[in-house]
């Protein structure tokens, strides 16, 4: 696709209706990403997800057999150490159903690169903002914005196509620098406000479907307003519940006369006082 010059339309998944209606909606890539954490499991951040966690919702996401590519986010912890506990977890991913799996940063992470792909695993790698480092980063704020910092990306990434990985997320990076880390590579870069210059985009599922409200990162657009028609929806169910309205005739079973009176018969026997 990037060599046809189309574009690569990549969305975050979490359970098995969204996975049915992201590929019924016909896009490449689902991915089941660490982001579940602040999205779906109630954390403040993606740092506490667990890798029982990300096989669950990696299973579910599969369960689907979407048409496209289901990519299995590595949580933190689950790679850092070791290739070996790379290898270990990623094969978890993979017994859950994911084609792919992701995992952040450069460096040392090129040697888990590397031990992945020689295990028969495709990689795509992740780059700019890294939210399991974030701290390490100086907080959730957009990466390579200097000239040494915009060299040190695109270093990285040219790394990270060495040692094996088929695709690269770019988080964060001001559309320039992503701009040209996506020339300098063969592989396709996919973007979250990292602008048009990326061979695809990524975008959360409750951030683009509308389910996030308040303040969102700069480059979150809002497709639909399904928090607005979730709410909806709910207030007129506990609207029609109080006021009788639900159920109406045609939501209950029926059962024929003559059973009823058959009914109504043994309960009247069983309730007589015995002689
Ligand atoms: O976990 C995630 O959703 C991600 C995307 C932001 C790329 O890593």
């Amino acid at each position: 696709m990037k060599r046809a010059g189309t574009k690569i339309v990549m969305v975050t998944a979490y359970d098995n209706p969204s996975a049915r209606l992201a590929s019924e909606a016909g896009v490449d890539l689902i991915l089941v990403g660490d982001s579940a954490g602040n999205n779906v499991l109630g954390y403040a951040t993606t740092v506490p997800v667990t890798m029982d966690e990300a096989v669950m919702l990696t299973a579910a996401v599969a369960r689907a057999r979407p048409r496209a590519l289901v990519i299995g986010d590595m949580p933190f912890g689950s790679f850092q150490a070791s290739d070996e506990d790379a290898v270990a977890n990623a094969v978890r991913l993979v017994k859950a159903g994911a084609d792919a799996v992701k995992l952040e940063g450069a460096g040392v992470m090129a040697s888990r690169v590397r031990a992945l792909v020689g295990a028969g695993i495709p990689v795509m790698g992740h780059l700019g903002l890294t939210p399991q480092s974030a701290t390490m980063l100086g907080g959730m704020k957009a990466q390579g914005r200097t000239a040494t910092a915009a060299v040190g990306l695109l270093n990285d990434a040219l790394e990270l196509e060495a040692a094996g990985c088929f695709s690269l997320v770019l988080e964060s990076v001001p559309a320039r620098i992503a701009a040209h880390v996506s020339e300098a590579l063969a592989i396709p870069t996919i973007g979250i406000g990292a602008g048009g210059g990326c061979d695809g985009q990524v975008l959360v599922w409750h951030d683009l479907l509308g389910i996030n409200e308040g303040a969102a990162p700069r480059f979150v657009k809002r497709y639909a307003e399904l928090a607005n028609e979730i709410r909806r929806g709910i207030e007129t169910f506990a609207a029609e519940v109080r006021t009788g309205a639900y159920p109406a005739d045609e939501h209950v079973y029926k059962i024929s006369r003559d059973e009823l009176d058959a009914f109504e018969a043994e309960l009247h026997d069983g309730q007589r006082a015995p002689d």
